[in-house]
């Protein structure tokens, strides 16, 4: 009998597992470890309270809110992040949304370009090897 609830439950541990102790992808990567670390900091102090501890965004993000603009996406590379160079992906943390009628305010006076770079490693840090890969391969770091 005990048996039988432990295979039950076996599938919600590998999953609750899985979420904790997620994989960090740095290897191959244009980012060093260390810009990570910075990164995860910079995430969490100006990021996470939009975009999520995880980067996962919020649910529901890709439905309209009543005044026409969208919630914050995930930037984990679930969604369309990635299509993005890295040079864009900057001017959208420089700039945030607010001028082409979204919500995300600027970063550019508030972050160096230190942080801004770590920041895009965290996130990055997110995306499986083949989604990286593919974003180098239309032009992600020119
Ligand atoms: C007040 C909430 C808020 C905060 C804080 C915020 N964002 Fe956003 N972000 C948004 C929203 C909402 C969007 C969608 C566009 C819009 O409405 O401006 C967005 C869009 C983005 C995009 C474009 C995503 C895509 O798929 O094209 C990136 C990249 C991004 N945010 C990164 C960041 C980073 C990095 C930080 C922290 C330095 C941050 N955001 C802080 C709300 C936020």
């Amino acid at each position: 009998m005990k048996h039988k609830f432990f295979i039950l439950i076996l599938p919600f541990l590998i999953v609750a597992c899985d979420r904790g102790n997620r994989e960090e992808n740095v290897a191959g990567r244009w980012y060093t470890p260390s810009q990570l670390e910075h990164g995860r900091v910079v995430f969490k102090n100006n990021c996470a309270g939009c975009h999520g501890e995880n980067a996962q965004g919020t649910f529901r993000w890709n439905k309209k809110l009543a005044d026409g603009s969208y919630p914050p996406p995930p930037l984990n590379g679930s969604a369309h992040t990635w299509h993005h160079p890295k040079r864009l992906l900057k001017r959208t943390i420089d700039n945030g949304g607010i001028p082409v009628g979204g919500k995300m305010p600027a970063f550019k006076d508030k972050l160096t370009e230190q942080d801004k770079e770590a920041v895009i490693a965290f996130f990055q840090s997110y995306w499986p090897d083949e989604i990286y890969a593919e974003w180098l391969n239309r032009g992600g770091l020119k």
